[in-house]
């Protein structure tokens, strides 16, 4: 199987069906990096994630508190990282961040790359034709040797 999957979502409820079905194979001390321009449906693909790991409190952007915990099956993680500007800054958003316990899901994460472990999830999210999203699904480290093909019953696949 492909360590890249890229899929088609044509609406909201795509990209959210699909970051649930992310959820489902997501383990203690996963790293989900999101990508993808601004309104590109990175927090909407989060979204989906916190429905698959039982989150129930709601998921809003996390732009201005910049890090948000939620209760789940597993401890969900969710920041967004668009406004850190230093080293420093991402240090700071803390130990929860990362934690071996929880998942983490990082919007803008390309722009940490650097910081981030080997064994990660990117999720690219890109404008397509007609207001759809392509999404590229690419696996890094050997947690992620394969990104589950069978995702590509959840959205069309793209190419
Ligand atoms: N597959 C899709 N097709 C059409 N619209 C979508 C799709 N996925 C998400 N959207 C819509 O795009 C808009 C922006 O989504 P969202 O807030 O998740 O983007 P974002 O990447 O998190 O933005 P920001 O960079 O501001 O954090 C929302 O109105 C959402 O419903
Ligand atoms: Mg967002």
């Amino acid at each position: 199987m492909p360590t890249t999957l890229t899929l088609r979502c044509a609406a909201p409820e795509d990209t959210r069906a699909l970051g649930s079905a992310i959820a489902s194979l997501l383990r203690a001390g996963d790293v989900v990096a999101l990508s993808g321009e601004l309104g590109a449906g990175k927090t909407c693909f989060v979204q989906g994630t916190a429905a698959g790991l039982d989150v129930t409190d709601p998921i809003t952007s996390p732009t201005f508190v910049l890090v948000k915990l939620y209760e789940g099956r597993l401890p969900l993680v969710h920041c967004d990282v668009y406004r850190l500007e230093t080293l420093r800054d991402v240090q700071d958003l803390g130990d929860e961040v990362l934690a071996p316990d929880a998942v983490t899901c990082i919007e803008w994460g390309d722009a940490i790359t650097p910081l981030l472990p080997e064994d990660r999830l990117e999720v690219e999210l890109v404008h397509g034709e007609d207001g759809v999203r392509i999404v590229e699904l690419r696996g890094h480290g050997s947690r992620w040797t394969d990104v589950d093909g069978s995702l590509s019953e959840v959205c069309e696949p793209w190419r």
